[in-house]
């Protein structure tokens, strides 16, 4: 029996969706069955008939749960969708497990399947095609360097006109990954004199083979698996003082820095923002509820400050460029299920040094290590391969069942 693959609608917050009309081609020509929920497509510019054209059937959202052996979706699904998973159904998105640890217990309990990008060890050369945070911070990043374009009063570039010269606009990058890396790729094209900041040594180079002056600190902070770890309040005080230096100079301050599992750093504090020139633009691609990079961002808004200062709070510009954001996705989406699924069955073997880390739970056990210990669970020292049971046979079990089979698989 061929598998089938679904889709669902995103929340109204979200512009993009997990499989595109060429993707959902790919996998009918190779067996697939795909189910779309009618809509699904819409805000990408990806109508339902587009879809039917690649070989999907549009269905309704309880079809395309209750039908489908392997759900994707952007982001994590409300409760409900959740709760009405069966067991072996294998769902695969930005769930945000290490945000709520217990909601991903529960899905192990229903013997749900669940894979996370935000858990993929992005830096295994076999999850490159897989790695959805990075094809969705390169969007954040080129958006970020246009939202400040289009939103600053003055020209980027140097222009020599009859009526006089207008001076290059200066940008400051701060948080040099890989939306970092694409905001001043893009800002160099539109002629702007730009700068980039982090305090991860190793992007000097990467900073500068872009054209940009990289501005070194005199905090370094490395962490694990090449990511910034976080700064004692004493190294936070101290690069505060001296990002306050730069950001004054620049016209335009695009923040990117995370650290993965912790609150954004505050780079720009309060007196930054108050000693910016009048008509300055702040792009926050850290702006959470919890707080960003700049202070007084807020997720969503555009806060213009006493100072005439514009704080642009932008986490959710990959959504802004739904088309190119899905297209991309979905490739990381497809890459994955290539991967794991094999004559038909989906197949995970939880030795495997990407899947080991991409599956949240599998067979009603967590997996990742990073879960495990948001969890407080003892980090395995054997993971053992194993391929799932015959899907038709766990799509009949109730969750009860799936909890009860855990069997020998201590938690
Ligand atoms: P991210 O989104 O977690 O953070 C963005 C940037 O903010 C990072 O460069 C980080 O160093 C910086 N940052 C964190 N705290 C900071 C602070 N207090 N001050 C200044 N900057 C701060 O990072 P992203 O973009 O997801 O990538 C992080 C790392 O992963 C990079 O080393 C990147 O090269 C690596 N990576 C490797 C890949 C591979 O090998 N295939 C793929 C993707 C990323």
């Amino acid at each position: 029996m061929p598998l089938t693959i679904s889709t669902l609608k995103e929340d109204e917050n979200e512009n993009r969706v997990a499989l595109s009309p060429e993707v959902v081609s790919r996998f009918v020509k190779s067996g697939f069955q795909v189910l779309v929920e009618k809509g699904s497509g819409e805000k990408s510019y990806f109508p339902d008939q587009s879809y039917t054209d690649a070989g999907a059937k549009i269905v309704s959202r309880d079809q395309a749960i209750s039908d489908s052996n392997i759900i994707a979706v952007v982001n994590r699904p409300d409760e409900k969708t959740l709760g009405s998973l069966k067991s072996g159904q294998l769902i695969i998105g930005l769930l945000n497990t290490l945000i709520d640890p217990d909601g991903m217990k529960k899905l192990a309990d229903q013997g749900v399947t669940s894979l996370s990008f935000e858990l993929l060890p992005r830096t295994v050369s076999r999850a490159q095609t897989m790695d959805a945070l990075s094809s969705q911070s390169s969007v954040a990043g080129y958006k970020a360097a246009l939202v400040a374009a289009d939103t600053f009063d003055r020209y980027l570039p140097m222009m020599i006109t009859a009526a006089g010269t207008a001076k290059p606009a200066k940008v400051l990058v701060l948080g040099t990954g890989v939306a970092g890396l694409q905001a001043i790729g893009t800002a160099k094209r539109l002629g702007a004199i730009v700068s980039g900041y982090d305090v991860r040594a190793a992007s000097k180079g990467e900073v500068e083979s872009l054209g940009a002056t990289f501005l070194t600190s005199s905090v370094s902070a490395t962490g694990e698996g090449g990511y910034a770890r976080q700064l004692s309040p004493e190294e936070q005080q101290k690069q505060q003082d001296e990002l306050a230096g730069f950001i004054k100079q620049n016209d335009i301050v695009i923040t990117t820095a995370q650290v993965p599992g912790r609150k954004p750093p505050l780079l720009v504090t309060q007196k930054s923002v108050e000693e910016a020139q009048p008509g300055s633009i702040f792009v926050d691609l850290a702006a959470s509820d919890l707080g960003g990079n700049v202070a007084g961002s807020k997720p969503n808004e555009t806060v213009k400050t006493d100072n005439d200062v514009l704080i642009i709070g932008a986490p959710d510009l990959p959504s802004q460029m739904a088309t190119s954001s899905s297209e991309m996705y979905s490739k990381n989406v497809q890459a994955v299920i290539n991967d794991v699924v094999k004559d038909d069955k989906i197949t995970i073997d939880v030795k495997d040094d990407v899947l080991s880390e991409l599956t949240a739970t599998y067979n009603g056990k967590i997996i990742s290590t990073r879960l495990r210990k948001a969890l407080n669970l003892p980090v395995e020292e054997e993971k053992k391969p194993s391929t799932s049971p015959d899907d038709k046979q766990n799509a009949d079990k109730k969750p009860s069942d799936a909890a009860n089979n855990k069997g020998g698989d201590q938690q």
